[in-house]
Parts: C-alpha cells; sequence; structure tokens
C-alpha cells in the first residue's frame, strides 16, 4: 500500500544518475568543456551516445567473436593501467604472452628446429601491418639477391577484393600497389581459378583471409599453398603467403 514514511532520512535521495548540476549545463561537442563535469555523467553521455550499437551477440560484423567469458573481460580491465610493451617492467605479463606465442607455434606444428618468433599485438590490424612488413622487406631481400630492379616498379600484394580495411592502409602506408583478385557470387572468397595471374617477380605476398567479413567464408589456404608451392618450383622469384586469420586462426 502507498502511505507516508516516517523513518524519511532513510531514503530520502536516490542515486540520481542526470539529476545533477551537470545537467543544467551544455557540453560542447567538439572542444573540452570550461566545467567539469562529475565521471559517472560523463560515463552515462558516453554510453548513451553508443547505446544502439556494439551489441556483439547481434552485430553479425564481429561473425567471430560474439561472447567472451566475464572473466575474460575482468582479467583484460585489471591489465588496462599496464604498459604491457615496457617488457623489463611487467616480466610475468612478459610470460603469460611468451607462453601464448608457443601455445600458438604448437598448433601451428612448428617444428622444434624451426626457430619461430612471435608477439602479441592489439588487433589484427596491427597483425596485418607487421606481417606485410615482414613481407615487404623479406621480398627485397630475396629480389636484391637475384639481382631485380626494386625501383623499376612498385611491389605488389595479392589479396581477395573481400580483404578488410586494414589491407588498404597497409598498401597506403608501405606504398604497395593492392592487386585484387575480384570476388563473384561464384567465388566468395579468393578465386583459385585467378589468383596466380595477379602473380609476378614484385609480389611481396599473397593474403589468404580467414574470414572475410563481408561473405562469412574463409580462403582455402591449403588449396592456395598448392598453386602457390607449384608456382615456386617454376621460378627464383618465390611467393610466400600470409593468412590474416583475424577469426578463423
Ligand atoms: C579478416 C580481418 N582482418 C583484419 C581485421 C582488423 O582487425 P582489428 O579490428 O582487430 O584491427 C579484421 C577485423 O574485423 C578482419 O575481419
Amino acid at each position: 500500500m502507498l502511505y507516508g514514511k516516517e523513518n524519511r532520512d532513510e531514503a530520502e535521495f536516490l542515486e540520481p544518475i542526470f539529476g545533477s548540476e551537470s545537467e543544467q549545463v551544455d557540453l560542447p561537442k567538439y572542444k573540452l568543456a570550461q566545467q567539469s563535469i562529475e565521471p559517472r555523467v560523463a560515463y552515462q553521455l558516453v554510453q548513451d551516445e553508443m547505446l544502439d550499437e556494439g551489441n556483439a551477440r547481434l552485430n553479425l560484423a564481429t561473425f567471430c567473436q560474439t561472447y567472451m567469458e566475464p572473466e575474460a573481460v575482468k582479467l583484460m580491465s585489471q591489465t588496462l593501467e599496464k604498459n604491457a610493451i615496457d617488457k623489463s617492467e611487467y616480466p610475468r605479463t612478459t610470460e603469460i604472452e611468451n607462453r601464448c606465442v608457443n601455445m600458438i607455434a604448437d598448433l601451428w606444428n612448428a617444428s622444434e628446429k624451426e626457430k619461430f618468433m612471435g608477439t602479441s599485438t592489439i588487433g589484427s590490424s596491427e597483425a596485418c601491418m607487421l606481417g606485410g612488413m615482414a613481407m615487404k622487406f623479406s621480398w627485397r631481400k630475396r629480389a636484391e639477391k637475384l639481382g631485380l630492379d626494386i625501383s623499376a616498379k612498385k611491389p605488389n600484394l595479392v589479396i581477395s577484393s573481400g580483404y578488410q580495411v586494414c589491407w588498404e592502409k597497409f598498401c597506403v602506408y608501405w606504398d604497395i600497389e593492392m592487386r585484387e583478385v575480384p570476388m563473384d557470387k561464384e567465388h566468395m572468397s579468393i578465386n583459385l581459378d585467378k589468383v596466380m595471374d595477379y602473380v609476378d617477380e614484385y609480389t611481396i605476398g599473397v593474403v589468404g583471409i580467414m574470414g572475410i567479413t563481408y561473405t562469412g567464408r574463409y580462403d582455402d589456404i591449403k588449396a592456395l599453398d598448392n598453386l602457390i608451392e607449384e608456382y615456386n618450383k617454376q621460378t627464383d622469384y618465390k611467393v610466400y603467403i600470409h593468412v590474416d586469420a583475424a577469426s578463423g586462426g
């Protein structure tokens, strides 16, 4: 029943969300306000801006990771304050990273004799940048050794047109010609009948994608590898694959 409360002290105020002084203030969108606002109000404003986007469970654009264990979120937030790049300051974090690199090498069946290396990145874009740079530099080394005039043409990268935009960035930043193998209705991942037409001695590498954001498909890496192995038998200008395994890795 509704009734007058005797002990009003107890619940006179609710924890206000918008009931604060900041509510009276217009906040500029594109510059810092003159006055500060309370952190919880700032949080609420930013959260409200993004209210109708970013639900991973409903968002096919993030088709790989639609759920994460709360413990993973907790661990991530507990490590936000670290400057993990400083390996000497955070030796235990470094050790965990090193274990992860070993686990992945093991998953990829790197042989005991092989000297593998790896690193954590803040996302696939950074991984693609590092992979792309490695391809460019090792191509240059091989090409120079074989006496190719490396300034005669731009080096190129072969990839299906279903690439993620970070590859476009890589090619712009590193002055690489991007050779797109077109996708069509019959080829919703890399077209294996056409891909080798795009390869020449200036090719720094062929990128296989697992998975393609637009179609949800995986490039057939094994078949691509067979094609490249065949090609490499017939030329000194060997070509290698980089797998952009953003979701399929
Ligand atoms: C195939 C592929 N490569 C690269 C990226 C870039 O990843 P990130 O957003 O983690 O930098 C994505 C992201 O969706 C992707 O799907």
